[in-house]
């Protein structure tokens, strides 16, 4: 990774120079709400064009980042000490102070989307659609978060007898640790700091090892538009600095996106110091993410939605399908077409807006997804070819006799699909639930009784009704799971910024 530039042209040049850009980028009125205008066709085919720019990064050239500590945990513990040092100024500075840099922040990730984008594509694979929500997303959390504590956060006058006034403060709790994965390298990264920001606490923000130069200008960005510099500190680097990091006792709260393993560290390391205070831990990993389609369900859709949920960002998403439950009796019917509709994906340049799957995050990933590949080629019955060069895992289709043969989550474009017996949709979504997992389930039939069975029983934090499974939306689809797949609150809801708080009452006989 040291040269990511050199990692995109590995993949080739452009492959489709014929094809328009993909419509649904341009659709006017599109839901989101973070002001990029998706119908400005000139705007987003210089954004592509800026994409397609070698962007130097590393060492040099990116944006210097006077505070960015790195590689050892005496500079992980400086860090710790400045956002320590910095924390009773930041809480005291009133709220809507605070919102109002995220707005700003907001504003500047739109005005600076090219280079944002160019940085996502050219560090993490991104495909330009993935690369545009990635910024959308950034943009909504800002503005999200903002509007949330200039609404909750202030203090609140509660009831009580004559003579005595009772306040509700809400306030930060210290500094926080956050740490950020690859696959949303922008908008998870900027969401989990900003929520702790806005919330009165200061920061030391860990981006993935893989994702150092997008937090880079991230961070940057955040400290133009008003965080101070000690408010916000980067780290970069791996699992040793997020150690370090998480073992320091004056890190007052951990919010972590990653791995159920490395979350389950985080919550050891939080409690193995007996003389440190309890601090909570917002954790969101992963999931055995399932879609159960019935005989009612339309076939084209379920397939449209499957191939969305599956393939797109090259199954990089925690919220990907990874297992396809369909009722036996129509199960060939949507497996042909399926096995159809997959030969249509195109592989390769994620910088070519045709593009819709991209190479993998990395050689470590690459091998463990071709080696599981490898092991299940007797139940394949889709792969595609991958380009000649690259790290390209091929979308492949793997059936499976039962559901439980599906016990670990494969993070990339590897979709399982098993059959289920008429009338037993209920205890289909139990034989899921007993994966321990909960993030995401889809449901694909036209039978009300089944969307009710489906909503009372599936033990997710996001059920998705005849649609795709991926891509929740700030402020519409809080996002979050429950048992191995995280702890809540849900990233984009009404509820998520209290739990970086601290709440004071106060009683005042007057
Ligand atoms: N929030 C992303 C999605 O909904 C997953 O991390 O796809």
């Amino acid at each position: 990774l040291a040269d990511p530039v050199a990692k995109v042209t590995l993949v080739g040049g452009t492959r489709h120079p014929s094809i328009p850009l993909p419509k649904d980028l341009f659709a006017p009125g599109h839901r989101n709400s973070s002001g990029l205008d998706l119908s400005d066709v000139a705007t987003l085919k210089a954004a592509v064009a800026a994409v397609k720019q070698p962007v130097r990064v590393g060492s040099g050239t990116a944006s210097p980042i006077q505070n960015a500590a790195s590689g050892g945990e005496g500079l992980v513990q400086a860090a710790v000490a400045r956002a320590h040092g910095a924390f009773p100024a930041w809480s005291a500075t009133p709220v809507d102070d605070r919102a109002a840099c995220l707005e700003r922040l907001a504003d500047l990730l739109e005005e600076n989307r090219d280079r944002l984008m160019a940085i996502c594509v050219q560090e993490a694979f991104k495909t330009i659609p993935d690369a545009i929500g990635e910024v959308r997303e950034a943009a909504d959390f800002c503005r999200y978060y903002a509007g949330e504590a200039r609404a909750r956060l202030q203090p609140v006058e509660l009831p009580g007898p004559t003579g005595e006034r009772n306040m509700l403060h809400i306030e930060g709790r210290g500094v926080w640790a956050t740490i950020a994965p690859w696959n949303f390298p922008l908008a998870i990264f900027l969401g989990q700091t900003v929520a702790a920001l806005v919330a009165g606490n200061t920061v030391v923000a860990k981006p993935a090892p893989q994702t150092p130069e997008i937090a880079r200008f991230a961070v940057e960005l955040a400290h133009r538009a008003g965080v101070p510099a000690d408010a916000l500190v980067l780290v970069t680097g791996g699992p040793d600095i997020g150690a370090a990091l998480t073992a320091d006792v004056r890190v007052m709260g951990v919010a972590f996106t990653g791995s159920t393993a490395t979350a389950k560290r985080i919550a050891r390391t939080l409690v193995e110091n007996d003389d440190r205070p309890i601090v909570p831990l917002i954790a969101e990993t992963g999931g055995i993410n399932a879609m159960i389609v019935d005989s009612t369900a339309l076939p084209e859709q379920v397939v449209a939605d499957v191939l969305t949920s599956s393939f797109r960002s090259a199954g990089q998403r925690c919220s990907a399908l990874r297992l396809l439950l369909v009722q036996e009796d129509v199960a060939d019917t949507v497996i042909h077409m399926l096995q159809g509709a997959m030969d249509t994906l195109r592989l390769g340049d994620p910088a070519d807006p045709a593009t819709d799957v991209g190479p993998v995050i990395d050689r470590a990933s690459y091998d463990k997804l071709m080696a599981y590949r490898a092991q299940v080629t007797d139940r394949t019955v889709k792969t595609l070819e991958a380009p000649a060069e690259g790290l390209f895992v091929p979308p492949t289709l793997v059936r499976l006799d039962r559901i439980e043969d599906l016990d670990q989550e494969w993070f990339g474009p590897i979709l399982h699909v098993a059959t289920w017996e008429a009338g037993k949709i209920g205890e289909t979504i139990a034989r899921v639930n007993a994966k321990g997992y909960g993030l995401t389930m889809g449901l694909h039939s036209r039978i009300a009784r089944a969307a009710e069975v489906a909503e009372a029983a599936a033990a997710v934090g996001n059920l998705y009704i005849n649609r795709s499974m991926i891509g929740a939306v700030v402020g519409s689809q809080p996002f979050g799971g429950e048992g191995l797949s995280g702890t809540g609150p849900k990233a984009g809801g009404p509820h998520y910024l209290y739990r970086f708080c601290a709440e004071r009452a106060v009683s005042i006989d007057t």
